[in-house]
């Protein structure tokens, strides 16, 4: 008796079609998978058949002969135990094969039968509207895979609810497609929190109107941590299209709570700086995304930068500047989204109280020099904007006036998007992702502020890349002014965000 099942596998954000074959004949009993499976899809057998006998269903004692098509696609995880279970059961003329040919089925199985959640399960939704199929899913992957418009999902529990489903004996209510347009953002951390410090406000505003990549320096307790891990609260909304984007990514890490649906926050990711390059870029056997595509869409933090390894470091610069990264693997190569603004953090010193006014700081030159120079240049070349953050002085703690709000903020950067936006008509997505040509372009000058520009680069012994990206900040701080043309108090703002060059 041969049977056939829809199932999928996602490789990279995508889902693929996999057609489960089932050949069970005369012979001793036997249970092989073919096809290219890993480990966990081999011992999906013991699953299978625990989960079919608890659930109350003769196993058949004969050669089975499980085939995942098509062979070149690597099979991984536990997603494949509900449709071979439920190819199983057509084959023994349990299930109707006529229902069930019009359904995707995926679902982890417990030895008891019941349903357990899997990854990837928005992108199997997308390909099942695409492919016209409906979609037969673990109940708490249901709300996830219910986002895609068009998508008719199904959520069940076990075994044995599957079946009775299938065979039309158990009416289930397609899951509820989620509204997303009263998603709340994250209340509990506004930027009024933050006292004093008015020219790091203002810096992170300036990064987030223009997507810059941006670097605080200062002592410990200085409200780095605070203030970037506001950064999400400023950026503008994510549109539909980049939640979807950004759920898929953590569809398929696995990183979405039970029963969750969108994405709409935009992902703020800090990884410790013990991170592996695997870890921050993504990898394994079948490649997982790392840190940079979970902050796709989002803010990457790099606390501590000095601290990451420096071959950490160096591997990140593909994603930064292509916004995705590619992973090859002996069996499969694939690419990860990674738009993200990187915001990272550090120390002035080892000791960290360099320049502070109440301690001294005990670190040598020497020390000092060697500490930063261990973030390379072509890395500190793409963060557009350095700034300085001491330590905040009590009288700015004690004062009650509370700064402006994240909604304030939100606004004036959701303002100089829209300018970009309609300059650049998707050719680029933010002043920081302008091409040389389009610096050109959209970044002339006046006499005087090129020459302002070029007295700084001469005295700081600027690098040419280090020039184009104060053109590009430049550009942001007039966006926010709404202002057309690029004036001499926007230069000189943006040439007050290399700090680090001045050293
Ligand atoms: N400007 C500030 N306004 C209000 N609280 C602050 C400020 N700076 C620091 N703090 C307080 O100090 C704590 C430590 O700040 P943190 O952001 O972790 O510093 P850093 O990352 O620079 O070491 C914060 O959680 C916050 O409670
Ligand atoms: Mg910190």
């Amino acid at each position: 008796m041969l049977s056939k099942v829809f199932t999928s596998a996602t490789l990279g954000i995508d889902a693929y079609l996999i057609e489960v074959e089932i050949d069970i004949s005369k012979g001793l009993p036997y249970f092989a998978t073919v096809g290219l499976p890993d480990n966990a899809v081999k011992e999906s057998k013991d699953r299978v058949k625990a989960a079919i006998k608890n659930s109350g269903y003769e196993f058949p004692a004969r050669r089975i002969t499980v085939n995942l098509a098509p062979a070149h696609i690597k099979k991984e995880g536990t997603t494949f135990d509900l449709p071979v279970a439920v190819g199983v059961l057509i084959a023994e003329g349990v299930v109707d094969e006529s229902a069930a040919k019009d359904f995707i089925i995926l679902g982890e199985l417990s030895l008891d039968g019941s349903i357990k959640p899997v990854r990837g399960a928005l992108s199997v939704a997308v390909l099942a509207r695409d492919l016209g199929k409906k979609l037969l899913v673990p109940a708490a992957n249901g709300r996830e895979a219910a986002i895609v418009e068009g998508a008719e999902v199904y959520g069940i529990e076990s075994l044995p609810e599957a079946v009775e489903f299938l065979n039309g004996g158990r009416a289930i209510e397609p899951v509820a497609p989620v509204r997303t347009e009263g998603a709340r953002r994250d209340q509990h951390s506004d930027l009024s929190d933050v006292m004093g410090q008015a020219h790091v406000k203002r810096a992170i505003e300036v990064a987030a109107a223009g997507g810059h990549n941006m670097l605080m320096i200062g002592p410990p307790g200085s409200g780095k941590t605070m203030i970037a891990m506001r950064l999400p609260g400023i950026l503008p909304d994510m549109s539909i299209d980049e939640a979807i984007e950004t759920t898929k990514v953590h569809s398929v890490a696995g990183l979405l709570d039970s029963g969750a649906a969108l994405v709409v926050e935009r992902p703020f990711r800090s990884p410790h700086h013990t991170i592996s390059d695997a870890g921050l870029i993504g990898g394994g056997k079948v490649p997982r995304p790392g840190e940079v595509s979970l902050a796709h869409n989002g803010v990457l933090f790099l606390d501590e930068l000095p601290e990451f390894r420096r071959n950490v470091l160096e591997v990140m610069r593909q994603p930064l500047e292509d916004g995705k990264v590619s992973i090859s693997r002996a069996l499969v190569s694939l690419t990860y989204p990674s738009e993200f603004m990187l915001v990272a953090a550090m120390n002035p010193c080892p000791c960290g109280f360099l320049g502070d006014s109440q301690k001294e700081c005990v670190c040598t030159p020497l020390q000092v020099r060697q500490y930063r120079g261990r973030i390379s240049g072509p890395l500190l070349d793409r963060i557009d904007i350095h700034c300085e953050v001491p330590a905040v002085r009590y009288r700015e703690m004690a004062a009650d006036g509370k700064g402006e709000s994240s909604r304030d903020v939100k606004a004036r950067v959701d303002n100089a998007r829209k300018v970009q936006a309609a300059r650049f008509k998707g050719i680029a997505a933010s002043n920081s992702r302008m091409g040389s040509r389009l610096v050109k372009r959209h970044c002339e000058l006046s006499k005087d502020s090129a020459r302002l520009v070029e007295t700084a680069v001469e005295r700081l012994g600027l690098s040419a890349r280090a020039y184009t990206r104060i053109l590009k900040v430049a550009r942001t701080i007039a966006d926010l002014e709404g202002e057309e043309g690029i004036q001499t108090h926007h230069v000189s703002e943006a040439i007050q965000y290399r700090t680090l060059d001045r050293q």
